[in-house]
């Protein structure tokens, strides 16, 4: 079997990233410049602030991941790169970047899904799995569960109808004083704190059973801080933490699970930033061990923004003849099935 070698870039947010990574799977290097410190000052990203960092990070961190893999460009035989969904400012950055290798050298040029990618990164660390399968697609930005008939056949079964989960999570941290990103501040804070110690609504979408709503809980989590506040009380931050994250990953299990049962899905799996989450690994490994159910996640280093994802799932674009030429675009918005 020929060995391929990918370059894979990734500017879609907050991390500069570069991997090489071999027929999908095989990591040989990987290297992520992440701006988040400067972006906490703000309560959140600077879309400017990011694109400029881009620019500034890009060459470094593909030098380095070059060096890291004991590679140069001679040896790489195609170049991925993220070019939607995202940041459009940051994610022209990286692929222009990529326009600009794929052109000098002579190589392929692979366009990659962001969301696509985070689903791939269980590929390289689950080297067995294989489509089809049933995933849950969490991450600052989006909160989808997706059939994935292929390595790039993706069916869209059920959608955020308001904010994506990260989204959520990040603003009840903000909120309870928690910097950026508040999502993983208030997981850990909410391993110490009670539950049940306050209900939340578990908002259902009229006529789309695997469809979220996360924007009621949000509000609904600001009104209890409110009140606290305005009574002069100290606010819960440990109970309110973990109540409101019991709620969210209620939402996100019962519907995942339904959808399981109604396509007799016998492997499930989950991608993006909100797969680290402690509570939604714990409740879903229970939830598939006691129906027999294979459930792949990405090792916590792989949920987040990475490269190696886009090496991943660049391999299957280019082996299902997914090449770009030199006016590849970048889009903020553009859905998984279209790919
Ligand atoms: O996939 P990702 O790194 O970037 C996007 O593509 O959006 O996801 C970032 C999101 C943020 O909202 C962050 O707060 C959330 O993932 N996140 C978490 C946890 N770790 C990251 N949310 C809840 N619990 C976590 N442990
Ligand atoms: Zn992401």
């Amino acid at each position: 079997m020929m060995i391929m070698k990918i370059l894979a870039i990734e500017s879609s947010c907050d991390e500069t990233a570069c991997a090489v990574v071999e027929n999908g799977r095989k990591v040989l290097s990987s290297v992520i410049a992440t701006q988040v410190d400067e972006h906490k000052l703000y309560g959140g990203v600077v879309p400017e602030i990011a694109s400029r960092r881009h620019t500034e990070n890009i060459v470094g961190v593909v030098s380095e991941a070059l060096e890291q893999a004991s590679v140069s460009l001679d040896d790489i035989d195609a170049v991925a790169v993220t070019y939607a969904p995202g940041l459009i400012g940051a994610l022209l950055v990286g692929v222009n970047f990529a326009k600009s290798i794929a052109l000098s050298r002579n190589i392929p040029l692979i366009p990659t899904h962001h969301l696509r990618s985070h689903i791939a990164s269980n590929y390289v660390a689950h080297t067995d799995l294989q489509p089809p399968f049933l995933c849950l697609v969490v991450s600052g930005g989006h909160s989808h569960i997706v059939l994935v008939e292929d390595y790039t056949k993706m069916k869209i079964l059920g959608r955020t109808r308001d904010d994506a989960v990260g989204e959520a999570f990040d603003k009840a941290g903000r909120m309870m004083g928690m910097s950026y990103p508040g999502g993983i501040a208030l997981d850990k804070i909410a391993e110490n704190g009670n539950p049940d110690a306050f209900s939340f609504p578990f908002p259902k979408v009229n006529g789309s059973p695997y469809d979220f709503s996360f924007s009621g809980l949000k509000t609904a989590v600001i009104n209890k801080i409110h009140q606290f506040s305005q009574k002069g009380e100290t606010v819960p931050v440990a109970d309110l933490s973990a109540s409101f994250r019991k709620a969210a990953v209620n939402c996100l299990t019962v519907n995942l699970m339904k959808a399981v049962h109604d396509t007799q899905s016998k492997t499930v799996v989950i991608a993006g930033g909100v797969s680290a989450n402690s509570l939604l690994r714990r409740s879903l490994q229970e939830l598939c061990d006691k129906e027999n159910i294979r459930l792949y996640m990405p090792p916590k280093h792989l949920c987040g923004d990475n490269a190696v994802m886009v090496g991943s799932q660049g391999y299957y674009e280019y082996l299902s003849g997914n090449i770009a030429d030199q006016s590849l675009n970048a889009y903020a918005t553009k859905s998984i099935e279209e790919g």
